[in-house]
């Protein structure tokens, strides 16, 4: 979901509306306006998309200076536009827009109805808005923060009140919130891609922060009413990285982008000479960096399958034993003590609510944590100890492209730092660093595989079923272009490593199933040969990926398409693209909506 409010000079609701085209890509199933207008709050609220929403204000205009906005990926009720946020109390004085979940809402719901009110949807965030309306309270941040008193769970949240002309109150308990500032307005947003275009100053607030903002500026309070300093940031991209510019969907344009979001990633952290990575943000003394006799690595989705290849890096670099959890199992796991460990959190938004609890329970039981983490000042990254940012710029794409390539490039900075700590020489690592520093071109390379892919996907747009085959380094991959397709194309696909394909899948295997197999010329490529040699007995369509110069596969692969050749631990870089190619062609022949898969939303802020 995302959060847009604006106070100011300027007419709100158009601010307000492209505000959450912005957002459109974190959820998108409905979307909502409240404006106050010095005649009580008006509301515009539609299911879909924030185009239908933009249509709805047009035909049925609202005028304000100060208002909130949001855009809505469905948890409690579907997503109707009577469940669209904003959500009003019984009086019609407060709205409210809210990302997150109030876990005791069905408790306070209760309560409320004994006490008279009535609800009109099932949704947590309008218990919210009869809360305010009950709380007691001199102004309105008083009443929200008496409200929020009784409230359980996590939220960002935004409010306006008819009988408040002045001022928005906002507020934060493990949802992002932010103030952009500007020349006699004041912007709220819950990502800075809603405000780019109007400021660069940006102050986050902090878990437990209510904030109070008018056209002139903002105060910030705690939970008792007492003034808090936060820092004003500013931001460092512009608005161009997150337009279009002439591509036809971000997924394609990002896929495009990662010669140079991987240059950003690498910038002023190899050390040639040294063979080491430079990685100031770990905060980690070297001394600690001995201490450790264990890494454990965290994530969801692509950023699970980013700390799947890093397992590779990091125990081939740093010699050090490398568990994977998802951050949604790690959380509920016995709460054994994990002495001598650093856990890395890994996520692209840095807001993503299982990761986010899961560094939380590692900390709690003695782990060190740091992040890999591309959304600058986000929840993760603002959590942890230290960490490595991507500095991938914004990815728009719900589907994830250019994040995934940065994370791998950051874990393998990861491994070689820690592993010059520890028992990597310098020519080892000056190997690593040289095949790193060669990688962007690499890519650039292999993004001219694209003309061939888009062939390839036309043989492959109609099967509804593919496997993904890889063994080592490329197993991971073979996760991670699996996923890439079902995400964008709605086929179901399934990656598998190589040898298990005799447990069980083999039997899935016909002239029609597309396999798909991630070989790049490595220790392991003849055992993979093999394995692909039993698909080939049964039938199947098989498509390999491979390095250039690598030995005749037409025995055993229908297509094969190759990558250039890099050390044998960075492949899945290389290997990784023609599959991001391969499932974006076959989303567009397919027809789906590439950047906006349906049921999907780009950051999960629930649990
Ligand atoms: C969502 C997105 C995925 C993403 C995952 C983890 O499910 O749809 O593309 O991989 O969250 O996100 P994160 O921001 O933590 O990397």
């Amino acid at each position: 979901c995302g959060i847009v409010g604006y106070i100011g000079s300027r007419e709100a609701s158009p601010i307000l509306i492209e505000g959450l085209q912005r957002l459109e890509y974190r959820g998108y199933d409905s979307a909502g306006i409240a404006l106050q207008n010095g005649m009580g709050l008006k509301i515009r609220k539609r299911a879909g998309r924030v185009q239908e929403l933009a249509a709805h204000v047009a035909a049925n205009p609202v005028q304000g200076h100060m208002g909130i906005a949001h855009t809505r990926w469905a948890t409690h009720g579907p997503p109707t536009t009577n469940n669209a946020h904003p959500h009003m109390d019984c009086t019609g004085e407060i709205a409210v827009v809210h990302n997150g979940i109030i876990e005791n809402a069905d408790t306070l719901r209760k309560l409320l109805r004994d006490r008279g009110h009535t609800f009109l949807t099932p949704t947590d965030t309008e218990v919210l808005s009869h809360l305010i309306e009950e709380a007691e309270g001199a102004s309105l941040e008083e009443r929200v923060r008496n409200a929020l008193r009784l409230v359980e769970g996590a939220y960002g949240i935004a409010v306006i009140s008819g009988e408040y002309r002045d001022r928005l109150v906002v507020a934060r308990q493990g949802s992002p919130v932010l103030l952009g500032l500007g020349e006699g307005e004041t912007f709220v947003a819950s990502d800075p891609t809603a405000v780019v275009e109007h400021t660069r100053s940006v102050v986050y607030l902090e878990d437990g922060d209510i904030a109070v903002i008018t056209p002139e500026g903002y105060r910030i309070l705690d939970g008792d009413g007492a003034d808090q300093d936060r820092p004003t940031d500013a931001i460092d991209w512009d608005i161009a990285s997150i337009e279009l510019g002439g591509y036809a969907h971000f997924m394609q344009k990002e896929i495009f982008e990662q010669p140079e979001s991987l240059r950003n990633t690498l910038r002023g952290r190899l050390m040639r000479d040294e063979g080491d990575a430079r990685l100031n943000g770990l905060q980690l003394t070297d001394e600690e960096i001995r201490s450790f006799d264990r890494v454990l690595i965290l994530g969801c989705g692509t950023s699970w399958h980013s700390a799947l290849v890093g397992r590779h890096f990091i125990e081939t670099l740093a010699g050090l034993p490398v568990d994977v959890e998802y951050a949604s199992e790690f959380r509920y796991q016995r709460p054994l003590p994990l002495k001598n460990t650093l856990a890395v959190a890994v996520s692209q938004s840095g807001e993503t609510a299982d990761t986010l609890e899961a560094m939380k329970a590692a900390r709690e039981r003695g782990a060190r944590v740091v992040g890999v983490v591309n959304a600058v000042g986000s929840s993760i990254a603002r959590e942890a100890h230290g960490g490595i940012y991507l500095h991938a710029g914004p990815e728009v794409g719900v589907a994830s492209t250019k994040a995934f390539t940065s994370q791998l490039a950051a874990l393998l900075l990861l491994g070689l730092h820690l592993g010059r700590r520890r028992s990597l020489t310098v020519e080892q690592g000056r190997e690593v660093v040289e095949a790193m520093a060669a990688l962007p071109a690499m890519i650039e390379q292999t993004l001219k595989l694209d003309d061939e892919l888009a062939r390839i996907a036309l043989t492959f747009s109609e099967a509804s079923n593919a496997l993904y085959l890889g063994r080592g380094v490329s197993f991971p991959v073979a996760l991670e272009g699996a996923l890439k397709l079902k995400e964008v194309s709605y086929a179901h696909a399934e990656g598998y490593p190589a040898a298990e394909l005799k447990h069980g899948p083999i039997a899935l295997i016909d002239d029609d199933m597309p396999v798909i197999v991630v070989a790049p010329a490595d220790h392991i490529f003849s055992k993979v040969v093999s394995n692909v040699q039993e698909v080939r007995a049964r039938g199947g369509q098989i498509l390999v990926i491979t390095t250039e110069g690598n030995r005749d596969l037409s025995a055993v692969a229908d297509r094969e398409v190759a990558v250039p050749a890099t050390h044998e631990l960075l492949s899945p870089l290389l290997t990784v693209v023609p599959l991001q190619l391969l499932a974006y062609h076959i989303a567009v022949l397919r027809g789906c909506d590439v950047d906006r898969p349906r049921n999907l939303a780009k950051s999960v802020t629930v649990e």
